[in-house]
């Protein structure tokens, strides 16, 4: 199955760029969507994910499943694979878990979870949870949750990997005071994937961290892309500025997605989703054109402006 699902993505892949298409535009057969490869690997996946921190964190056997069943439905119905969780969201690896076994679409998805978890014996024990909860024996991507314990963790997913429990390793954090660290660890060992925060109003990674992991040929994930509540704050009462419809830009989410998704670095953002609108409106981020570095600094301006 899961040969086939890679031969598939490797054939599209190869078929775009034989179509000229450059890697940042990477069109999906039939959903539109923009792809991004993982330059570990070469495999693409659609460049808008979903994120479950806080909102999926809900009693499983409870009625606050079934808007979340329908979301993720509706994001892989358009297209959709990117799915992050952690061990410690709360409930919600077990809730997305009874989501994909309800839904039957753990195939479609592209699980990503975490360890977060001082020495190897808690490291492993959190991972077989993790196994546990999201009823899979295979999660596509696990990150070092917060750069914790990176020298006990790191060579635990190594071994998952030789033995095809993961397919992909990495680290995450969402702190600045953390980039120094993570920039060490990224330049010293080999990790296929980052996630770190970055936004249309806090744009730090792009000093040194975006501009690192395409040097390392390094994928990113980008988590907190609207600052949770904050930008929708910032910019609440008012209208898209005219030049968003140069990027096919329809709405706020779009606007804060598109600014993240255009820079070269960038694989896939994560915005916390949780309602079926959301979803719709998210992935719409994910279609069109996205903006150019002349765009690029004038959303900056527009929005440093407010
Ligand atoms: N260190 C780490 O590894 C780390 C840290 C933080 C986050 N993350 C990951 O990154 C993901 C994203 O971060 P986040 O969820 O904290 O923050 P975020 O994506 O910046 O914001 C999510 C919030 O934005 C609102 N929203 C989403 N789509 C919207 C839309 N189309 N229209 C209007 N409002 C919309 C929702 O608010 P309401 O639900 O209130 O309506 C949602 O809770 C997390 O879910 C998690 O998977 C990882």
């Amino acid at each position: 199955m899961k040969l086939h699902r890679r031969a598939v993505l490797a054939g599209s892949f190869a078929g775009s760029l034989a179509a000229g298409l450059l890697p940042g535009r990477l069109l999906a057969q039939g959903d539109g969507l923009i792809r991004r490869p993982i330059p570990s690997t070469g495999e693409t996946v659609p460049a808008i994910g979903i994120g479950t921190s806080r909102r999926y964190d809900v009693a499983p056997d409870s009625d606050a499943v079934a808007p979340l069943r329908e979301t993720v439905a509706k994001f892989a119905s358009l297209g959709g694979t990117v799915i992050d969780t952690a061990p410690d969201y709360g409930r919600a690896e077990e809730v997305l878990g009874r989501i994909l076994k309800e839904t039957g679409l753990r195939e479609k998805v592209f699980l990503c979870s975490k360890v977060a978890a001082r020495g190897r014996e808690a490291g492993e024990a959190q991972i077989a949870q993790s196994f546990r909860r999201l009823g899979t024996d295979r999660i596509d991507l696990i990150a070092i949750h917060n750069l914790i314990d990176p020298q006990a963790q790191l060579p635990l997913l190594r071994e998952l990997k030789d033995k095809q429990r993961i397919r992909y390793l990495g680290a995450t954090t969402w702190a600045e005071g953390q980039y120094g660290d993570l920039e060490a660890l990224m330049k010293a060992e080999k990790l296929d994937v980052i996630q770190v925060n970055y936004a249309v109003d806090a744009r730090k990674a792009a000093e040194r961290i975006l501009p690192l992991a395409k040097e390392r040929g390094i994928a990113v994930m980008v988590n907190v892309p609207f600052g949770r509540e904050r930008l929708f704050t910032l910019v609440r009462g008012r209208d898209l500025p005219p030049f968003a419809a140069e990027f096919d830009c329809k709405t706020w989410p779009q606007f804060f997605l598109k600014y993240v998704l255009s820079h070269e670095a960038v694989t896939c953002p994560v915005p916390g989703t949780a309602q079926v609108r959301y979803a719709e409106d998210n992935l719409g981020a994910a279609r069109g054109r996205l903006p150019d570095a002349a765009q690029r600094r004038k959303m900056e301006e527009f929005i440093d402006g407010l």
